[in-house]
């Protein structure tokens, strides 16, 4: 019988013609990232709305979609894997993580269940085992991949709830700072807490947890019959870089019988370094951690992580099985993910931190967070120098906040003018920086994360944030 839909099975010839096609673009794209704006979005809502189209019956030429992708679509974008971004948390971008989603996807193997790919399962295992280590875990915990930062955290959440509260948990109470992710916020909404039931604990003037008011919080909710159960501590805000009081944090919930979860997913692989160690003392006593892969291991979007002390708990909050799977691993000491985590089919994507960890060593990945924090603290130097500048928050590793000062200026004039300040910066294009209100202050932030972000591009977005503080100064200075 003759093949209906042939095009679905290219040939040897077809199937190398579209790779390297397709690496044609992709390494002339890679090579001039930092030659492309820092970010470029003029139009882009424009030609996103112009790329609506109905679903086509008849396929069009590759090169004409590869034109559209590169030519069109991508650069319309924030540069999130150029050397400028230093933006939010940046992400990464290594192409061997790349090439290491293709051979995942053209092989498409299934590790969602251990018996369908046991190898390949121990692949991603030994990943998790590793991500263990760099928290300082013993044997007995065990680490989990995710599409990122916010279900890991879900996923800690759903595991806290299951092993601290009974099935009836409405009177269950979580503790972070006023700085937390809003992913923490969500989890807990996911998870079917009503809102009131996420504290929000006042952080100190680095923006640390205030560890004194925790302790009152919980207190206060015990006595009105409620039941603290879980205490999210920060390793390196999203909007200033704070780092938690881990070793605290972690007295307090034992002392409580609390379950401590560290949201480490911009700080946490920074723990490879002495410094990043130093910050983040007494991580290694949480009950669980978000390590995010695809921001501080450089990888392209799409990884995330949750380490847990004691592998058992994961167990028990996701073990449930069904007659149609194959049967449970032969040994403890295999990992069947579907058993451990909320996902049953999904891409092997412990391939993406295989391939490079096991290629390169992590030997360069320590080095080059040793850079970003180096950089951080060269920002900060020069910052300082900068008249009517003042740096609000410290890096207590690679991110900083700061904001122009104008005495005699009401709070709202002076956000305007800090926002004038980023747009100014933004508008040279050779760095892409954002802003945030902590405290009820507008501020500008640095964050250093990209493997591709060095010295000169730090230098010259030291140039661009002077010169835009310059021609703030001038525009706002009072007319005679
Ligand atoms: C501290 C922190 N937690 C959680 C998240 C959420 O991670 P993801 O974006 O990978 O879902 C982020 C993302 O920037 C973050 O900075």
């Amino acid at each position: 019988m003759s093949h209906p839909s042939p095009e679905l099975e290219p040939g040897a010839a077809e199937m190398r013609r579209l790779v390297q096609a397709a690496l044609d673009r992709i390494v002339a794209h890679v090579e001039s990232l930092p030659g492309q704006p820092a970010a470029d979005v003029a139009g882009a809502a424009e030609l996103a709305r112009s790329l609506a189209e109905p679903m086509p019956e008849t396929g069009t030429a590759f090169e004409s979609l590869l034109d559209l992708l590169f030519d069109r679509a991508v650069p319309k974008s924030f540069n999130t894997a150029g050397p400028g971004y230093l933006a939010y948390i940046p992400g990464g971008g290594l192409f061997h993580t790349a090439v290491a989603d293709l051979i995942a996807d053209a092989v498409n193997r299934y590790v969602g269940v251990w018996q369908a790919a046991p190898a390949l399962a121990q692949l991603e295992a030994n990943v998790g085992r590793w991500l263990c280590e760099i928290v300082g875990y013993p044997a007995g915990a065990l680490g989990l991949l995710t599409s990122g930062g916010s279900l890991a955290n879900f996923t800690a959440l759903a595991t806290a709830r299951r092993e601290r509260l009974p099935e009836d948990f409405l009177r269950g109470v979580l503790y972070a700072s006023d700085q937390m992710h809003h992913s923490v916020q969500k989890a807990a909404l996911l998870a079917g807490f009503p809102g009131k039931n996420v504290r929000e604990v006042g952080s100190d003037g680095r923006f640390r947890l205030d560890i004194g008011a925790l302790r009152a919080a919980i207190a206060s909710d015990r006595k009105a019959g409620l039941t603290p159960f879980l205490i999210v501590g920060n390793a390196g805000t999203t909007n200033t870089g704070a780092v938690d009081d881990l070793a605290g944090l972690a007295d307090l919930a034992a002392a409580e019988g609390l379950w401590l979860h560290v949201d480490a997913a911009y700080g946490g692989f920074f723990l490879l370094t002495e410094r990043g160690r130093r910050a983040m003392r007494g991580i290694e006593r949480a009950d669980s951690v978000t390590l995010d892969p695809h921001k501080g291991l450089f990888l392209p979007y799409g990884t995330g992580a949750l380490v847990v002390r004691d592998g058992g708990t994961l167990r028990r909050a996701h073990g449930l099985h069904a007659q149609y799977l194959p049967a449970r691993p032969p040994a403890d000491d295999f990992v069947d993910f579907s058993e451990v985590s909320p996902e049953l089919s999904r891409s092997f994507r412990g391939l993406r931190v295989w391939l490079p960890v096991k290629m390169l060593g992590i030997a360069p990945f320590r080095r080059a967070l040793d850079e970003k924090l180096d950089l951080a603290a060269w920002a900060a130097t020069e910052l300082r120098t900068i008249e009517g500048l003042e740096i609000v928050a410290e890096p207590q590793l690679s991110l900083l906040a700061f904001r122009l000062v104008r005495p005699g200026l009401d709070a709202a004039t002076l956000d305007v003018l800090n926002r004038r300040f980023l747009d100014g910066v933004n508008a040279r294009r050779r760095v892409y920086l954002t802003g945030t209100v902590a405290h009820g202050r507008f501020l500008l932030r640095i964050c250093v994360l990209s493997f591709r972000t060095h010295a000169d591009r730090m230098a010259a977005a030291l140039e661009d944030i002077r010169a835009a503080a310059a021609e703030v100064a001038t525009r706002s200075r009072p007319r005679r």
